[in-house]
C-alpha cells in the first residue's frame, strides 16, 4: 500500500473525518482524497460518508492492505489470489533488490516443499513468503527457520489450536501418539560465507483448509479442522508476522523458545543424514538450530536432515 494511501487508512481509523480535513492533514487535494478512499473501498474496506465525514465500517477478511492495516511489523504485503508459489516470487523480489516484504496468497499452483516435494496449497490457506535481509554470517540462517516456527506456533496457540514443533521445523498437532502436519516451512537464502544477502522464509499454514483435500501421506490437519470453525486469517496472519519480526532482531530468545514449544525433545528419533541414518534420543538444540541426539555409540550433532519421531521403545 502507498504511503499517503496508509495514512488515509490511519485517519479513517481513528473515527470519522471529514474530506477537507483529511486534505489540510496529508497536505493533498480533496480529490486526491476522495481517490484514495475510493481505491480502500476498492480492495474491500467499507468507508461510508456521513455528516461527520468518512467513516470506516469494515477491512475485508484477507489481501495485502487487510494485513498491513493495524500491523505491528515493518512488513509491506504483497497479496495474491493465485500465484505458483509465494518463493518464487519472493526469490524473484530478491533479485530486485526489495527487503521486508511478505508475499502473501490464497491459494498456489506451485507451491513447493523440502526436499524437492510439492506442496499443496489450495484457496483458503496461509501460504506468505517473508523476504527480508539480515546482518549475519550463512552458518547462522538456520536459526531464521526456527524462528518462523516459533511464530506460527505462537499465533496457532492464540488460535486455539494446541500446536508444537517437530524439529526442525514441521508444525504439527499431536493427537496421543498420533502427529497431524498443520504447518510446513521452507527457507532459501543467498550470500557468501560471511554474510547473508537474503533469506526467503516460506510458511505454508493449512489454515480454512479441508484436510481431506489434502494429500493423505503428510497425515495433514488444519486450524479450521481442529477449532470446528474457521480462522481469521487477516490476525492470524499479523500476530504470525509481529511474533515472526520480534524473533528475527533478538535471535538469542529463539533457541529458547523453541524448546519451548518442541515435541522432539525427550523422544526416540531417526534422522536421515547425508552421512546416513542417525538414531537415538533427542536430548536438546544448539544455537542455531542444530539437534543433539544420545546415539549407543555417543552424543551425535545433527544440523539437517528428515527427521523421524520413533515410537517409544517399551519393555
Ligand atoms: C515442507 O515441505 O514441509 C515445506 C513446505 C513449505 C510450503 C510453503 S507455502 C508458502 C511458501 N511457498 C512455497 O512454494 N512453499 C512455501
Amino acid at each position: 500500500m502507498n504511503e499517503t494511501r496508509h495514512r488515509v487508512l490511519d485517519a479513517l481509523a481513528d473515527g470519522p473525518v471529514s474530506g477537507p480535513t483529511l486534505a489540510d492533514e496529508l497536505d493533498i487535494s480533496r480529490s486526491a482524497v476522495w481517490k484514495h478512499v475510493e481505491a480502500l473501498r476498492d480492495e474491500g474496506f467499507e468507508v461510508r460518508s456521513d455528516d461527520a465525514g468518512y467513516v470506516l465500517d469494515s477491512v475485508p477478511e484477507f489481501g495485502a492492505s487487510a494485513v498491513e492495516y493495524g500491523l505491528d511489523a515493518p512488513f509491506s504485503v504483497e497479496y495474491h489470489d493465485s500465484i505458483p508459489s509465494t518463493n518464487a516470487r519472493a526469490r524473484d523480489l530478491a533479485a530486485e533488490g526489495a527487503s521486508d516484504v511478505v508475499v502473501l496468497a490464497d491459494e498456489q499452483t506451485g507451491g513447493r516443499g523440502r526436499l524437492d516435494r510439492d506442496w499443496h496449497s489450495p484457496s483458503g490457506g496461509v501460504w506468505l513468503s517473508v523476504l527480508f535481509r539480515p546482518d549475519v554470517p550463512m552458518a547462522h540462517a538456520p536459526v531464521f527457520t526456527l524462528a518462523s516456527a516459533v511464530a506460527v506456533t505462537r499465533a496457532a496457540r492464540e488460535a486455539g489450536v494446541e500446536a508444537s514443533i517437530k524439529w526442525p521445523n514441521d508444525v504439527l498437532v499431536r493427537r496421543g501418539e498420533e502427529e497431524r502436519k498443520l504447518v510446513g516451512i521452507l527457507t532459501e537464502m543467498e550470500g557468501e560465507a560471511d554474510r547473508v544477502s537474503w533469506v526467503v522464509v516460506g510458511i505454508g499454514v493449512n489454515a480454512n483448509v479441508d484436510p481431506a483435500d489434502l494429500p493423505d501421506e503428510a497425515n495433514p490437519t488444519s486450524l479450521s479442522a481442529e477449532r470446528g470453525e474457521p480462522v481469521d486469517r487477516r490476525l492470524f496472519t499479523q500476530r504470525l508476522l509481529e511474533e515472526f519480526d520480534s524473533l528475527r532482531q533478538d535471535t538469542e530468545q529463539v533457541v529458547e523458545a523453541w524448546r519451548e514449544y518442541a515435541t522432539t525433545l525427550g523422544q526416540q528419533v531417526r534422522v536421515e543424514t547425508p552421512g546416513g541414518p542417525i538414531e537415538g534420543e533427542a536430548v536438546d538444540i544448539q544455537f542455531p538450530g542444530a539437534l543433539v541426539i544420545e546415539t549407543e555409540s555417543g552424543t551425535e550433532v545433527v544440523s539437517a536432515g528428515d527427521c523421524e519421531h520413533l515410537r517409544p521403545v517399551t519393555e
